[in-house]
């Protein structure tokens, strides 16, 4: 078993927080082990939870949309997780000691993934991932360095499905951000 596979088994049955106890299942994440490019949401919603995999709901469909537009990728090109693993009940936000309970599951990925861009999904990804308590809004529009690579800061699609035109032109223009990078190109 890969190094990737052997953490999902250990997270299928992780106790570290509360959310275990309301949870359908763990959604550790799919898509390519040694992808270029790793995308990172908040954590599962209803449909994802059901599911076992990340954004197959309504916001995945629309992520799913713009990076086949904008990159010419399917999820088997990529690689897609969350912040946390297991649905916080009723959508709410993940609370900062889940985020830390979770957060070697992140690392882990991260680590064995190694991807050249990571694109993060709304505020949760981007603050945890780039240290900061500043919004999205402000920190979306350039790449920033992240470890061997580049983070490319974006919109939630679900904030694409409430925010209409001016937000999904926002979101494409990150995700050409990531493919110029994906290609080589300096930032
Ligand atoms: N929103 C997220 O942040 N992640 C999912 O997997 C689904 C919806």
């Amino acid at each position: 078993m890969g190094a990737l596979a052997e953490l999902r088994t250990e997270a299928l049955g992780c106790t570290r927080c509360a959310l275990a106890e309301t949870r359908t299942q763990v959604v550790f994440g799919v898509g390519d082990p040694k992808a270029d490019l790793l995308f990172i949401g908040e954590g599962p919603g209803r449909d994802e939870d059901l599911a076992g995999e990340p954004f197959v709901g309504r916001s995945g469909k629309l992520l799913d949309k713009l990076v086949q537009q904008e990159l010419g990728l399917d999820r088997t090109e990529f690689y897609i997780a969350n912040v946390v693993k297991c649905r916080p009940p009723g959508n709410r936000d993940p609370l900062p000691a889940e985020i830390e309970s979770c957060r070697p599951y992140l690392e882990g990925q991260l680590a064995l993934i190694e991807p050249t861009v990571v694109v993060t999904l709304g505020n949760f990804a981007t603050r945890l991932l780039l240290e900061t308590t500043e919004g999205i809004t402000r920190l979306r529009g350039r790449v920033y360095p992240f470890r061997q690579g580049h983070l490319v800061p974006t919109f939630h699609p679900a904030a694409a499905l409430r925010g209409g035109a001016e937000v999904v032109a926002g979101m494409r223009a990150d995700l050409v951000r990531a493919k110029r990078l994906l290609a080589g190109e300096t930032p």
